[in-house]
């Protein structure tokens, strides 16, 4: 699949080069739920690497916290952004006491030993607490070669859609002082803020942000 993701911009490249416009290559784009187990691998990717300012401090480091990721992946707590069939995309929420991430303690332990107790540790400053009518976007996340294409919104305009669909009031995000895109993106959408809160010490020093903004869509 990156092999024919480099053969289109390249062909498109050569034709502005050649001829001076650019032409658009047909995306087939999908947003779907669920996790197809094929996909676990690259959807903990792309988590991973792009929000790794919160993943490393809970789960460690890449080599461990990827095979952590895809076998806690919750099948109906994930939508999954393709094109042309390959995962460039993925959102993860919380609804109903359930999260995107699950799994027992005894699976944590095999696969990240005695990183189990950081996760505990590091893990909890970044839960929310989850009132019945309201879904928790926790977590979305675009490939950086797919970012700035529209994705990332029609992930979200698909979750809203099912939060309205299911009869919740709201739909919850938190953002990241620093993430001031991501910030501007769902405020586009219509997010408005309600809060900030303090990330406490020691905890601002492991993450490396000091706040995080609480957002809410009424749908
Ligand atoms: C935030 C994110 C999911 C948006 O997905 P996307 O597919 O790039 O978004 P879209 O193409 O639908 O919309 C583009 C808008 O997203 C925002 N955006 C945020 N981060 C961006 C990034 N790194 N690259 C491009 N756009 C970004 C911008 O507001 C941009 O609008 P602009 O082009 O007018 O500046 C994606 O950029 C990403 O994965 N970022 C890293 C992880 C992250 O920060 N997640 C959010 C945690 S709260």
């Amino acid at each position: 699949m990156e092999k024919w993701r480099r053969t289109q911009s390249l062909v498109s490249m050569l034709i502005k080069f050649l001829f001076g416009f650019e032409i658009g290559i047909r995306m087939d784009i999908h947003i779907e739920w669920g996790v197809e187990d094929k996909h676990r691998s690259v959807i903990s990717e792309i988590l991973y690497d792009s929000l790794s300012e919160k993943f490393t401090p809970v789960f460690g480091d890449r080599s461990r916290g990827v095979p952590f990721v895809k076998e806690a992946l919750v099948q109906d707590r994930v939508v999954v952004a393709q094109v042309n069939r390959e995962v460039i995309g993925v959102a993860g929420l919380q609804f109903h006491n359930k999260g995107y991430l699950d799994t027992s303690f005894w699976k944590s332990w095999k696969l990240l030993g005695w990183g189990v107790f950081r996760m505990i540790i590091n893990g909890w400053i970044l839960e929310s607490k989850v009132p019945k009518d309201t879904l928790y976007l926790d977590t979305i996340a675009v490939a950086e070669h797919s970012r700035g294409k529209g994705i990332g919104v029609m992930l979200l305009n698909e979750i809203i859609q099912f939060a309205h669909s299911e009869g919740f009031s709201c739909v919850k995000l938190s953002v990241i002082d620093t993430n001031t895109r991501a910030k501007s993106l769902y405020e586009r959408l219509g997010f408005r803020e309600v809060a900030v809160e303090k990330v406490p010490y020691p905890w601002s020093r492991t993450f490396g942000f000091s706040s995080a903004i609480k957002m809410v869509l009424g749908v």
